[in-house]
């Protein structure tokens, strides 16, 4: 890699790069991904031997401070969040004065910018017991304003977080349990989707990560930056593809098309249409992601007893588009969105709520990377160059 930082002081040189496909915004400890090879590891580990033996927060601990926690700090991390998980009452009035149909991603972002004002004076990125509370504070707030948010866009009350769950559990009951009737914890269920969060922790500098670090460069604080990655997350080029992918599913199987003949619309990309949940900038073989989603989405409907041919329609178009000429020349894989929707849809959460799920996954992620750079001393505030294309000075009507 060249260091271009100073070329252009220098030379008058700058480099023009859509979509930063061939630019390095920062050095980063955190998470190594091989493309070409479909590997994935955070902090050295690779990505199936975490999802299959470690848990959400011990994961969210390696990404943040760099090493596996030790029992003590993983039991001391874990009772510090549970302590944080209550929202102040008065955030409360916040959903109340949303539409009842609002998108549960845009009350996310917005109550996490909300969230802030609750902490006025408390959130200085210069101080180091600020930042390192309120990367409590986040993880243990964010799943309980997910949980409203879902709560909000189908009608029903909210319930307090129950400390005496773990991380996971917790987040089930909010989501899925109801006033005054006592929900009982599928651990089938909660083992599938901690799987699936620690899939989605960190993503090296993806789209809302990018925007994450872009927004603490200026100085602003892990609310403000967090809720500007939930924003960039909702896109249904990055996060938002898993909503679009059960849709896309539910159309071809309402409107009776053919599966060949759908993937056709997409080779001749007829009406801009894409098979969402495919490709990849980073990733030119098979997401490592993607396959172990695809592995546990038999399992886990199986041993949940539910039977949707949407899995079946998915598996039929990734088989179909996997020995096409287009796809393969393109290096065109499922990512880890294709198959995600149809396990949180058996899980009984509702389309509109999968990115929201994709949000609290990424968190950990988000806050480690926004403290790396806050402790990196190289770190400038990010301003991208651009090349100038519009008219030359004009002189205003007198
Ligand atoms: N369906 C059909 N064609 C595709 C797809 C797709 N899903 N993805 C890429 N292509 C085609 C492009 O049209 C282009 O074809 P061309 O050379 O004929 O013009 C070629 O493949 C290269 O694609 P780019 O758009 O240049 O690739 P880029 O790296 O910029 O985009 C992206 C990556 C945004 C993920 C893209 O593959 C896409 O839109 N996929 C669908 C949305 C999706 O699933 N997003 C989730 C990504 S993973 C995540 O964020 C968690």
């Amino acid at each position: 890699a060249i260091d271009v930082s100073t070329l252009s002081k220098q030379t008058g040189y700058t480099a023009l790069d859509y979509g930063f496909v061939n630019t390095a915004a920062t050095r980063s400890d955190i998470t190594y991904i091989d493309g070409e090879s479909g590997i994935l590891r955070y902090r050295g580990y690779p990505i199936d031997q975490l999802a299959e033996n470690a848990s959400f927060l011990e994961v969210a601990w390696l990404l943040i401070y760099g090493d596996l926690p030790t029992e003590d700090e993983l039991a001391d991390f874990d009772e510090r969040i549970r302590r944080h998980t209550l929202l102040h009452e008065d955030l409360k009035r916040f959903f109340s004065a949303l539409p009842s149909g609002a998108h549960p991603m845009a009350v996310l972002s917005s109550a996490t910018s909300a969230l802030s004002t609750f902490y006025e004076g408390k959130t200085d990125p210069d101080n180091p017991e600020h930042v390192e509370t309120n990367i409590i504070r986040l993880l243990a707030k964010l799943p309980v304003i997910a949980a409203y948010a879902h709560k909000t866009s189908i009608g029903q009350a909210f319930l307090y977080p129950d400390n005496s769950l773990g991380y996971v559990e917790n987040f089930l009951r909010l989501n899925f349990g109801v006033m005054s009737e006592p929900y009982e914890i599928d651990p089938v269920m909660a083992r599938a989707l901690e799987r699936l969060l620690i899939l989605h922790e960190d993503h090296e500098q993806n789209a809302s990560t990018s925007t994450v670090r872009l927004v603490g460069s200026t100085g602003a604080d892990q609310f403000a930056s967090v809720s500007a990655g939930i924003h960039a997350l909702s896109g249904p080029l990055h996060g938002g593809a898993n909503e679009a992918v059960l849709q896309m599913l539910g159309q071809i199987r309402e409107s009776g098309e053919s599966v060949q003949r759908f993937v056709e619309r997409v080779k001749n990309k007829e009406d801009g249409v894409k098979l969402m949940g495919f490709g990849h900038r980073v990733y030119k073989n098979y997401d490592p992601r993607a396959k172990i989603v695809k592995q546990s989405a038999d399992e886990v409907l199986d041993q949940l007893g539910v039977n949707d041919p949407l899995l079946d329609l998915a598996k039929e178009l990734e088989e179909i588009a996997l020995n096409d000429e287009y796809f393969q020349s393109r290096n065109l894989y499922p990512n880890v969105d294709f198959y995600t929707g149809v396990i949180y849809k058996a899980m009984g959460f509702p389309t509109r709520v999968f990115t929201v799920l994709f949000a609290i996954g990424r968190l950990p992620g988000w806050l480690a990377q926004w403290r790396e750079q806050n402790l990196d001393n190289k770190s400038k505030i990010g301003r991208p160059q651009q090349l100038y294309t519009g008219e030359p000075e004009r002189r205003y009507p007198a």
